[in-house]
């Protein structure tokens, strides 16, 4: 398929999960993906490994909490192949599941650095590019976390809601110069992250999450990256400022938990 032809698109966290499915759907419809990530060795198979099937990757180390990484990320893409059309602020880490009163300031510090100002920082290096093409795409990767409460993820919820929030601006902002941004709230999928926090905070998480999810299982990768895919390519060109749910309906009932006598 070639919904992506001819596009030049950044992804970050593209190493793996979510982010790594988004380069490999995105380079599978044509587009050159410009992949970063902090797993140097993953990312450079993981590039490879899409090369190797004919498409189009590059991988570059990036630590999206460096802003001359991010920036030297997005500098590379647009140097390769002279344009930036998409860009998708991915990389994001889990520390959670404790109260927030239990969180150490640098957890905080380096969550929000890694969460939110990193979107500030991609979209700051990315923006002018597309204003001078007057077209592209961001799309943030933000969280379910950002619509729903749950216990012990207040830090996390928090850099999420403020990437929907800063996407909504964003749209805004820069609609008049056909850059668009919107988000994707993916519910729990099945990614190192989680298979990562099933490991430390204990067996039964997973059943928990499954329990959460109207759909009756937990998401894959390639599910979020299709959503990616379409917000990405012309045809979501009138779509812009919205948070897409990926979520198995997580967020559209609180579910009736039945009380056990
Ligand atoms: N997995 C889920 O259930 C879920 C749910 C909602 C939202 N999300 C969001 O989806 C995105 C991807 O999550 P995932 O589950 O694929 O995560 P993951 O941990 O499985 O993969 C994340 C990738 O980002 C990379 N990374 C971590 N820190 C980085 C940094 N500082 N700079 C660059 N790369 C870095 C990792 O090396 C890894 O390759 C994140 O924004 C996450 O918050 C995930």
């Amino acid at each position: 398929m070639s919904r992506l032809l001819g596009k030049t698109a950044v992804i970050t966290g593209a190493a793996d999960g979510i982010g790594y499915a988004i380069a490999k759907a995105m380079a599978a419809e044509g587009a050159h993906v410009v992949m970063g990530d902090i797993a140097d060795d993953k990312g450079t198979a993981a590039a490879a490994g899409l090369r190797a099937a004919g498409l189009r990757a590059e991988f570059h180390h990036c630590d999206v909490a460096e802003a001359s990484d991010i920036g030297g990320l997005i500098a590379a893409a647009a140097a390769s192949s002279g344009r930036l059309d998409i860009l998708v602020n991915n990389a994001a880490i889990a520390i959670g599941g404790m109260p927030i009163y239990e969180m150490m300031d640098d957890e905080w510090h380096h969550l929000i650095a890694v969460n939110l100002t990193s979107v500030f920082r991609g979209c700051k290096a990315a923006l002018p590019i597309m204003i001078r093409q007057k077209a592209g795409s961001i799309i943030n990767i933000a969280s379910v976390q950002a619509h729903i409460g749950l216990d012990g993820w207040t830090a996390y919820a928090g850099a999420k809601g403020a990437v929907i929030a800063m996407t909504r601006q964003m749209a805004v902002e820069f609609g008049p110069h056909n850059v668009r941004v919107n988000s994707i709230s993916p519910g729990t999928i099945n990614t190192p992250m989680n298979e990562e926090l099933a490991a430390r905070l204990g067996p039964g998480l997973m059943q928990s999450w499954v329990g959460m999810h109207p759909i009756g299982r937990i998401g894959e990768p390639a599910e979020v990256a299709e959503a990616a895919v379409y917000l990405a390519s012309d045809l979501a060109g009138f779509t812009t400022g919205i948070d897409l749910k990926v979520d198995g309906g997580l967020t559209a009932l609180p579910r009736f938990i039945p009380h056990q006598a």
